[in-house]
């Protein structure tokens, strides 16, 4: 088991130099689900070099979608020969974004059958959402001994399904059953996340009729197989890894900039960070800090965070952002509105110094600024992860963080990219 080690900075502004967005996580694992609405070779670039592409590519190879790497962050995939619906259970345990199979696997082979998805213990996380839908669209759905089982022999109609809450991974799911069902489909409520729209737009150059993606109205006319003809589509840079190098960049760089990056998709964060006193600008496909180094932390102004779904705060930068206001100036305020366990790691922050109250499950109150002191840590989850390793680098002293595959779930070679940078983190097998 890896860990990676960090010497901490203790809040001096050492940083400077260039860091390079990767491919986000949550834009390739949907398309490479998309894949199995294709007739044709899809090929992928901007792929991140992350675990969960490996798992979810086991995943699709299990149902017969056979995938290559062609590039370091090139891969092609095949579902031309798609046998089964019927998800590896271990596999599909270890990831949310295994559901996100079901809809087009359901709507192509009809019929598919899954334990309930794993993840990220942030919350409850249930899948009635997309259970209701694909009943609403004529599969029949039982449950047995943990196994969820979807039949449409048939194949799937066209519904008019209203979202009771805005969820990321079922408008994917449903908006993907729906272009190969038969009819009109409409989501009402659908969720707006960059990533969508993006997905919408490729499967639409390849045949797809989906109008309204990045909306909360989205329609959706079913017709045959997608062909991508050749074509290729590009993954959408991670908005969460550039808003997470944006506020380690606020935290402890002199000057940085974030290239390979949408800043208008985390517009949010940055208009917080520069509101709170951070010298951040975006500049075309970058986001410039400048001038930090003379800015104390402490002169910064305290924040009333409250998550939401796109465009609003994202849940995951809500780990890192209270990191940054722990070193702040005042009381901030952290409102978790999405997931019902997503506080519990800053328990730990408390263990390193921070002055944080919980409230309740949804809320915080954070005290700053404090002194956070190195220690060892035990990442729970992919974004709590890494704002251990920020939390890490700002402290005084040493920090050994355990569970690094949370980290390597969602992030490239962090230790590589941010020892470009000068930060002192190494990683010990
Ligand atoms: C996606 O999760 C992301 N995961 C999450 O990123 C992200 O935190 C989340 O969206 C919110 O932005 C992927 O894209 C793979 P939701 P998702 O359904 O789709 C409730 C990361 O670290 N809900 O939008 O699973 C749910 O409990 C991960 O990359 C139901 O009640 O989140 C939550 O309270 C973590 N019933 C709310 O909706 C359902 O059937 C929103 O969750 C589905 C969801």
């Amino acid at each position: 088991m890896s860990q990676l080690r960090v010497r901490g900075l203790a809040g001096k502004k050492a940083l400077t130099g260039t860091l390079r967005v990767s491919g986000a996580k949550n834009s390739a694992l949907k398309a490479l689900a998309a894949s199995i609405l294709f007739a044709d070779e899809l090929r992928l670039t901007n792929v991140p070099l992350i675990e969960d592409i490996e798992t979810l590519s086991t995943l699709l190879l299990g149902v017969g979608v056979t995938s290559q790497r062609t590039g370091d962050h090139e891969r092609t995939f095949s579902a031309q020969n798609v046998t089964s619906g019927a998800l590896d259970v271990p596999l599909s345990e270890k990831i949310r974004a295994s559901i996100v199979l079901t809809g087009p696997l359901l709507s192509r082979t009809g019929g598919v059958s899954f334990p309930h998805p794993g993840g990220d213990v942030i919350g409850a996380r249930p899948i009635d959402l997309f259970l209701a839908g694909f009943v609403a669209m004529g599969a029949t759905a039982t449950s047995m001994g943990g196994t969820y089982t979807l039949k449409a022999p048939q194949g799937l109609h066209g519904a008019d399904i209203f979202f009771r809450i805005v969820s990321v991974t079922a408008t994917e799911t449903l908006m993907m059953a729906a272009v190969l069902a038969k009819g009109k489909t409409i989501l009402r409520n659908a969720a707006m996340e960059p990533e969508i729209p993006h997905l919408a737009e490729f499967l639409n150059r390849s045949g797809a009729k989906i109008s309204g993606a990045g909306t909360p109205t989205i329609t959706i006319e079913g017709g045959p197989l997608l062909r991508a003809g050749g074509t290729s589509y590009d993954i959408l840079p991670d908005r969460i890894e550039a808003g997470s190098f944006a506020i380690l960049g606020s935290l402890l760089a002199d000057e940085l900039e974030i290239t390979n990056c949408v800043p208008e998709h985390f517009a949010i964060l940055t208009e917080m960070l520069r509101f709170s006193g951070a010298p951040i600008k975006a500049e075309g496909s970058s986001v410039r800090i400048s001038g930090n180094g003379k800015r104390s932390n402490n002169t910064f102004k305290p924040l009333t965070i409250s998550t939401h779904e796109y465009p609003g705060f994202a849940t995951d930068l809500q780990a890192p952002m209270t990191v940054f206001l722990t070193q702040v100036n005042g009381e901030s305020n952290v409102f978790e509105t999405i997931f019902e366990g997503r506080l519990n790691y800053t328990q730990d922050l408390v263990q390193m110094g921070a002055d944080i109250t919980m409230g309740n499950p949804h809320q915080i109150i954070v005290r700053g600024p404090s002194t956070l002191y190195g220690r060892e840590l035990f990442g729970p989850d992919i974004r709590a992860g890494l704002a251990y390793l920020i939390a890490a680098l700002v402290a005084e002293g040493d920090s050994v963080i355990n569970n690094v595959h949370y980290i390597d779930r969602g992030y490239e070679r962090i230790e590589e990219k941010l020892a470009a940078i000068g930060a002192p983190v190494k990683r010990m097998q």
